[in-house]
């Protein structure tokens, strides 16, 4: 075969393929046979191998995965995503409507969609190839997971038809019940945890390095939402928005209603509350959109959520079961948390066997007695939750839920700080859980990220003595490690499905990679660092502040409560926790002892200092290619220097940064508007760039 007869095989072979792709998974009506598919692929596959010059990054091979993510890379969304206003009652949809017709005045079109209960995900296209999946993330940076999304069939890699030439769908990645059903059985058979509900699977699942496994565990996806500049000059409403994108491809529910009235929308929900027990996918309620973007736009945003539009979340399932005890946890910082053991039940897919009850407080204001027949709920979050007691069951000479008085673990007699509901077992330095659990965290994916010693690892670590605080990590060594064993006992805390064992064991490539991690570990930046060490009310936010206030550990550790709290965000509680954790001399010497090892604390030098946020209070629309610039280059050196990216030109718009083909409607719609339009080079000397920008270290 010639290069040039493999490329146009490879090409056809392509798009034959990924039309049946198309014609299975989104249109359920396939033309050829699973084994005639399997055979072309392979074909695919065996060119693809032998002429990798013709190789595309969207070839229906890259389907069964492969590709391994070993570190999934923080981006920034191009536009945030934001979250939808929840309702949970009939009245609060109903306000919501009145309030957007007093706005807007005329009829106004609602487009009813199902609220699919899995993780978001933002789909980014160029040229009609998806080049990019992120996370949400914190909705304004996320993780690229695209090597991933590739493996689900519903997401298209390549698209057909008039597909812009940029855009974003977004929608929701979702692990149908077969799936979940399938992956947790195998996981049950391997002593593996499980998955509480298909939603954490999904996410766990988008996290593997190893795509192939993301690839046999059978995700879904369902897009909702189009998101591009001047997509209102190309659509008038979300919905012709939505039926374009699925003739490009996209996946796309067929249950969406269009209602003008509140009795249509109540009748699509009421529907859906019941029907919704039929659908292969969990929902866990009902969006309403205003279809017309005018009067989006009209209607606009709040800092984070759109003004036009409203989830309703059908309410959790309830059911009745026994209290039959109740365990006291300790947690990191030392708090006690009361835990039901609840004869197992069914409850929105899974079995319930564990909810927690919070804390004293909580067991007194439902007089809580073992053997109490309590109603059990579980809404979206894992755990479960008690709402109620039926007094009429209860046992005659019941004995009252009495909490304990010392840690359950090392019998200190435990401590309630003022106005606190509260217990804490005041043992920090001598309490397994706490120690155990302050390592834990440490070593976290958010913290330093050392996940080679997860899942019972440090277990392990801590019963052989080697580690009781987290500086003694950076003293482990490979005669340490090598060869330690032990079976361990895991527990799935909350769904606490089959409690599972799992072997531990150190062989060469477990101690070198630990070693190699904690290595790396080392170049985590501060204000991560500063978050691992776990202090009490120092969330991940709250260290990035502190971080960039306070600079250096030797600041932060030197700063009275006062200093603390004139800064911006952090109050009293938290300053008072940090003062408490550097007061305490066994606190100063792990600080120590992690300086030694070579860990970061202090900020790393930024590329662009406060002083030259010159952007600081524009807004720009960026339309068109650059030249020193990528499209998402550029608007990240929009935000460095403190400038606001916005979606599409309106009056409030301060300036349109204009690059090569620039469309026309942009154009007259910014000159209508009298809303500058400037250039690549007047922008950099908006910004005093006159060098080129791989020189300013800007390029990204
Ligand atoms: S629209 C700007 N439509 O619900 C708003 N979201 O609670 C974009 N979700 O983060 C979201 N189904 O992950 C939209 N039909 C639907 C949805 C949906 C599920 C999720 C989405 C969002 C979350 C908000």
């Amino acid at each position: 075969m010639t290069k040039e007869e493999a490329r146009q095989r490879i090409a056809a072979l392509s798009e034959e393929l990924e039309q049946h792709n198309y014609n299975y998974y989104i249109l359920a009506k396939p033309t050829i046979s699973d084994y005639e598919f399997d055979m072309k692929l392979e074909e695919l596959a065996r060119l693809e191998k032998e002429f990798p010059e013709y190789l595309s990054p969207a070839s229906p091979t890259q389907r069964v995965g492969g590709g391994i993510t070993k570190e999934f890379k923080s981006v920034k969304h191009r536009y945030p995503m934001l979250s939808l206003a929840n309702s949970y009652s009939r009245e609060e949809i109903g306000d919501f409507i009145s309030r957007i017709k007093k706005t807007i005045n005329e009829e106004v079109e609602f487009c009813c969609e199902l609220k699919f209960d899995g993780l978001s995900i933002s789909l980014q296209y160029e040229n009609g190839v998806l080049v990019r999946a992120v996370t949400r993330g914190d909705g304004a940076q996320g993780d690229d997971v695209t090597t991933n999304v590739k493996t689900i069939h519903t997401v298209p890699l390549k698209l057909h038809g008039d597909y812009p030439e940029f855009f974003e769908m977004r929608g929701e990645i979702v692990m149908p019940f077969e799936s979940f059903n399938r992956l947790n059985e195998a996981r049950a058979e391997a002593g593996d945890e499980l998955f509480a509900n298909p939603r954490n699977a999904a996410a766990g699942t988008l996290k593997l390095q190893d795509s192939k496994e993301v690839a046999r565990r059978k995700l879904d996806n369902y897009c909702y939402y189009m998101m591009m500049d001047g997509l209102e000059d190309r659509y008038q409403t979300h919905y012709q928005s939505l039926q374009a994108a699925r003739k490009w491809g996209f996946n796309i529910s067929n249950f969406m209603a269009l209602c003008k009235t509140i009795d249509d929308i109540f009748e699509f929900i009421d529907y859906w509350d019941v029907k919704r027990h039929e659908l292969p996918f969990a929902i866990d309620g009902i969006v309403l959109k205003v279809n017309s973007y005018a009067q989006q736009q009209a209607l606009g945003f709040t800092a984070k959520s759109p003004k036009w539009a409203i989830a309703y979340k059908f309410k959790a399932e309830e059911v009745e079961t026994e209290l039959q005890s109740v365990d006291f946890q300790v947690g990191r910082h030392g708090t006690i948390t009361p835990v039901a053991n609840l004869a197992p039940v069914q409850l929105a897919g899974t079995t319930v066997k564990r909810a927690t009850l919070n804390n004293e407080d909580f067991i007194r204001q439902f007089d809580l007695h073992y053997g109490d027949t309590v109603n059990v709920v579980k809404g979206g979050e894992i755990i479960p939750k008690i709402i109620g007691v039926n007094l009429d069951k209860r046992q005659e000479g019941a004995r009252p839920v009495v909490f304990v008085k010392t840690c359950p673990i090392c019998g200190t007699p435990l401590v309630q700080n003022e106005g606190e509901a509260a217990w804490y077992c005041p043992n920090s330095s001598g309490c397994s859980p706490q120690i155990r659990g302050r390592i834990e965290h440490f070593i976290g994916r958010k913290a330093m990220n050392i996940e080679s010693l997860g899942e019972g690892k440090v277990e392990l670590l801590y019963e052989e003595g080697l580690v009781r605080n987290v500086a003694d990590l950076y003293d482990l060594t490979y005669d340490k490690l090598y060869g330690l064993e032990k079976v361990i006992t895991i527990e799935d805390e909350f769904s606490l499905m089959p409690v599972a064992t799992r072997k531990v064991s150190f062989k060469e490539k477990t101690a070198q990679n630990i070693l190699d991690a904690l290595e790396k570990s080392k170049s985590v930046p501060f204000e991560r660092v500063l978050f691992a060490l776990g202090i009490k009310f120092v969330g991940e936010s709250v260290a990035k502040v502190l971080a960039k206030a306070l600079h250096d550990i030797d600041h932060i550790i030197g700063a009275s409560v006062e200093e603390m709290t004139e800064i911006n965000e952090i109050g009293e509680k938290i300053a008072l926790s940090v003062r408490n954790f550097f007061d305490d001399e066994r606190n100063i010497d792990i600080v120590n002892r992690l300086k030694q090892a070579g860990l970061q604390f202090a900020m790393a030098e930024q590329a662009v200092s406060d002083k030259e946020q010159v952007l600081a209070g524009k807004s720009f629309v960026v339309s068109g290619v650059f030249q020193n610039y990528s499209r998402d280059g550029i608007k990240e050196t929009i935000e460095a220097y403190g400038g606001k990216n916005v979606g599409s030109i309106s009056g409030k718009t301060d300036y349109v940064l204009a690059g090569e083909k620039m469309g026309p409607e942009k154009r007259k719609k910014a000159e209508s508007l009298g809303v500058p339009i400037i250039t690549e080079a007047e922008f950099e000397a908006m910004i005093g760039v006159s060098h080129t920008p791989e020189e300013n270290g800007l390029l990204f």
